[in-house]
């Protein structure tokens, strides 16, 4: 037993350590409007099963935070819209909520940020003039307890406070609010704490009454007629969840603070509905979180911020059964509560297996080295067991006839054949990975929606899993690698746990 917990915590600071080097991260929301919600352990070992290393929740239940302790995720608690105004109104009440429900259990458990009540300003606007001094208090408990440096301090918001999102370029915060956004983007700033945004490309879909594509709001690509384009950036949006989070950027830049980067704490896709509601689909839910895993995994930010990564967490990791409202609202939950999954999801970002709703192309990168183009030309065609009948002489993808073409072709055979089983678009840093379809005329690509089921995403041929030897790619490989050796382990021990 001993042994057991050793090893188990052994993997998970590797895990943490692992997906720390992988920079941007997913996480989840736990809502508890549950009928038959699993015991606080039981939630924490199918968190550990599916490799969630980042949970928020709605409040600071004791029975979490307790099982949570030890584990290595990472912990942003909550501080309820009905604990906000005595917080607001009192430095000491402050003080003992960090003291009951933060300090307590710091450092086994890793509390990382308090989320100081829930979309204050759209659902309960009466209170909005105590959020920032209740943002104070705590920040002032915190550094009394000498935790200001790991716990930081903010207050998600709905993307409703900004009446109109698109263009991004001149989107702003409804002026109404303008004392309290200000009060708050210089409290952000002074404590290097994050904007919390709760975006829905989900509403923004449905209520846009078809002003955009489906496509769109599901991080799938666009028609080049369809190109979504802020007029005065010329920034294409390639999903409308990279429009909100920029849209919300640039309301923060009109009041001149930059450097508060943003982290989504909420954003999903129902996958049930009433008969209201035909978007709530799992096929939608599960390209939607699916690619958006993928997305926030790329470590890219959004066109304005390309640096900033955008952390996010998917709400949520049940359905809540007992939430009022339409029958979508009980449906967001990407597990049910034995654990297993509502769709296929990963959370690692290795790819699921869901037909064209995902596909991403592996292709020659724009002045890649001509010499390494060649190297990983001949690597794909011969060790890497690329099919490139297509790129010989007369064949459809043979013209044009450039290294830069034929390369393309012959990496993204191999990717869409072994990125199940590790393989990596690299090819000694000449490779990126792409959602745009890149076949042409006759000359198909595999994975493109057009190839007759050509992509051979289950291949069982393990023979060659990625470039080796020269290409000097081998650690390129070992990180899936490892990670799905974790992931089996930590399912069994979860299990055993269970
Ligand atoms: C807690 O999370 C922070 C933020 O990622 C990390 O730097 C720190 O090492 C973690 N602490 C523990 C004890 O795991
Ligand atoms: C701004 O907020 C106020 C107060 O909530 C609301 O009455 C008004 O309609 C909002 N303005 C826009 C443009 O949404
Ligand atoms: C809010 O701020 C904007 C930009 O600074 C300004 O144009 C607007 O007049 C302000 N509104 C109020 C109600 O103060
Ligand atoms: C914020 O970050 C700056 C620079 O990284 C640092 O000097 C400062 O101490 C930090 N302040 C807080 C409150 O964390
Ligand atoms: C878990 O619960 C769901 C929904 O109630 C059910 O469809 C599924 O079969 C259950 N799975 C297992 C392994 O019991
Ligand atoms: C995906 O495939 C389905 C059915 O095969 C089709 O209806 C749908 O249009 C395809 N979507 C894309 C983006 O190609
Ligand atoms: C990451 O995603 C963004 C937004 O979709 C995209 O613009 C960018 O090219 C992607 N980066 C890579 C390396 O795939
Ligand atoms: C896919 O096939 C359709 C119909 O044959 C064609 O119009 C479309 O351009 C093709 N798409 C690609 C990316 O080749």
């Amino acid at each position: 037993m001993k042994l057991k917990k050793w090893l188990e915590s052994v993997l998970l600071l590797l895990v943490a350590m692992l997906s720390g080097a992988l920079g941007a991260f997913v996480g989840v929301n736990i809502g508890t409007d549950v009928s038959d919600l699993p015991s606080a352990a039981n939630v924490v070992a199918i968190l550990k099963a599916h490799q969630i290393g980042h949970v928020r929740l709605y409040d600071a239940n004791a029975h979490m935070l307790q099982a949570l302790s030890n584990t290595g995720i990472e912990v942003i608690v909550g501080v309820t819209n009905e604990e906000l105004l005595r917080i607001g109104r009192s430095p000491s009440v402050a003080a003992a909520w960090v003291n009951k429900n933060v300090a307590a259990y710091m450092p086994s458990t890793n509390i990382t940020a308090i989320a100081v009540g829930s979309q204050v300003l759209t659902i309960i606007p009466k209170i909005a003039p105590v959020l920032v001094p209740a943002m104070n208090y705590l920040h002032k408990a915190l550094i009394a307890a000498n935790l200001n440096f790991r716990v930081k301090v903010s207050t998600p918001q709905s993307m409703d406070i900004i009446p109109r999102p698109f263009p991004p370029s001149t989107a702003a915060f409804n002026s109404s609010w303008n004392s309290t956004i200000y009060q708050l983007l210089q409290f952000l700033r002074n404590t290097n704490s994050s904007y919390m945004l709760n975006a829905y490309p989900y509403y923004g879909y449905t209520k846009g009454d078809g002003i955009f594509p489906i496509e769109y709001a599901l991080f799938r690509s666009l028609p080049s007629v369809k190109q979504i384009v802020d007029p005065n950036t010329l920034f294409h949006y390639n999903s409308m969840f990279d429009a909100m989070v920029d849209a919300t950027y640039y309301s923060i830049g009109a009041f001149n603070f930059d450097n508060i980067p943003i982290i989504v704490t909420e954003t999903g896709w129902p996958s049930f509905g009433g008969a209201d509601e035909p978007d709530a689909t799992s096929e939608n839910a599960e390209s939607y979180n699916t690619n958006l895993i993928r997305r926030v995994l790329n470590d890219s930010g959004p066109p304005s911020q390309p640096k900033i990564a955008i952390n996010t967490y998917i709400y949520e990791l049940f359905n809540e059964d007992k939430r009022n409202g339409p029958t979508s609202e009980k449906n967001w939950g990407v597990f049910y509560t034995n654990g297993s999954a509502v769709y296929p999801l990963s959370f690692s970002g290795s790819v699921q297996n869901t037909g064209n709703s995902s596909a991403v192309f592996c292709v020659a990168k724009d002045g890649a080295d001509t010499d390494k183009l060649q190297a990983g030309l001949n690597w794909a065609c011969g060790q890497g067991q690329a099919n490139c009948a297509a790129i010989q002489a007369g064949r459809p993808c043979y013209l044009p006839n450039n290294l830069k073409s034929h390369a393309s072709y012959a990496y993204n055979d191999y990717y869409q054949k072994m990125h199940n089983a590790g393989g990596t678009c690299d090819f000694d840093g000449t490779a990126m990975v792409t959602a745009e379809d890149p076949s042409y005329g006759s000359c198909v690509y595999a994975g493109s929606s057009n190839s007759s089921g050509g992509a051979g995403r289950s291949s069982s041929s393990t023979a060659a899993i990625a470039p080796m030897g020269s290409f000097g790619a081998s650690s390129n490989l070992q990180v899936p690698i490892l990670q799905s050796l974790i992931s089996v382990i930590s399912v069994f021990f979860a299990l055993v746990s269970l």
